[in-house]
């Protein structure tokens, strides 16, 4: 089975001058492809650390990280870019849309750099949008959405390139109940019709319940919930 995401004795410390803050270390994750796993732990456990380091936003203080097979740090920084864009897609905890460019131009853009012509694109941003209810809104810049419109903008952003993995940093944390059941509906369907892959983090444990694996990051340490502990 090919996997989609792994990584091996990962570390993170930050150094602030004297300060180290030991986020965790010789962390193992093995995602395989089509797979999905939720990450559950407290504020400050080092989830979007975690994240981030697997999307290669972060360099590690020390292990490894595959994406679709490659190794990061084998690959140059416009290299590991292209790779992110073409098998990655970020929902991060704060949306990072591009502020001078409309909700359709966001999702656009990650077509575009794949090389795709802009009327396939724009063709794609605006149906994906339009699943996530926002066809109303694809003229409107982010500060020109709501908070939530800018969280769905930014989940079409990340699913629009048919990635082999999501990575969610609570993709759904700040939608209302109905609009999160259906976002987090619309990234399930990806993930049976696309074989994408999605490691969501979630403080929503009936939401993590539903995916097939629940880690818990605490202390420094990943562990495997038993459904009976989630
Ligand atoms: N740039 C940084 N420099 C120093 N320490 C940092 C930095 N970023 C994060 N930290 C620390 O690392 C730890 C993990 O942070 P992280 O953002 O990964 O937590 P989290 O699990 O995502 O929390 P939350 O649920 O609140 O989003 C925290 O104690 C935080 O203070
Ligand atoms: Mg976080």
């Amino acid at each position: 089975m090919s996997e989609a995401l792994r990584a091996e004795g990962l570390a993170k410390t930050y150094a602030e001058g004297s300060l180290k803050t030991h986020v965790f270390h010789d962390l193992q994750l093995s995602v395989a492809e089509g797979e999905t796993v939720a990450i559950l732990g407290a504020s400050g456990a080092g989830k979007s650390t975690l994240l981030h380091l697997l999307g290669g936003l972060d360099v590690p203080t020390a292990g490894e990280v595959w994406v679709a097979g490659q190794r990061m740090s084998d690959l140059s920084d416009a290299e590991r870019g292209r790779l992110r864009n073409r098998a990655l897609g970020f929902v991060y905890q704060f949306h990072h849309l591009l502020p001078e460019f409309t909700a359709l131009e966001n999702v656009m853009l990650p077509v575009l750099l794949n090389g795709t012509p802009i009327p396939e694109a724009r063709q794609r941003a605006k149906d994906l949008l339009e699943s996530v209810g926002l066809g109303h809104r694809i003229e409107h810049k982010p500060g020109e959405l709501s908070g939530g419109e800018r969280q769905r903008t930014a989940v079409a952003r990340a699913l629009v390139n048919k990635p082999a993995c999501v990575l969610g940093d609570e993709p759904t944390g700040n939608l209302d109940e109905k609009t999160a059941a259906h976002v987090f509906a619309q990234m399930l369907d990806l993930n049976r019709a696309q074989r994408t892959s999605l490691v969501l983090v979630t403080h929503d444990r009936s939401l993590a319940r539903r995916l097939d694996r629940v880690l818990e990051l605490h202390d420094g340490k990943l562990r495997e919930l038993a459904p009976s502990e989630v």
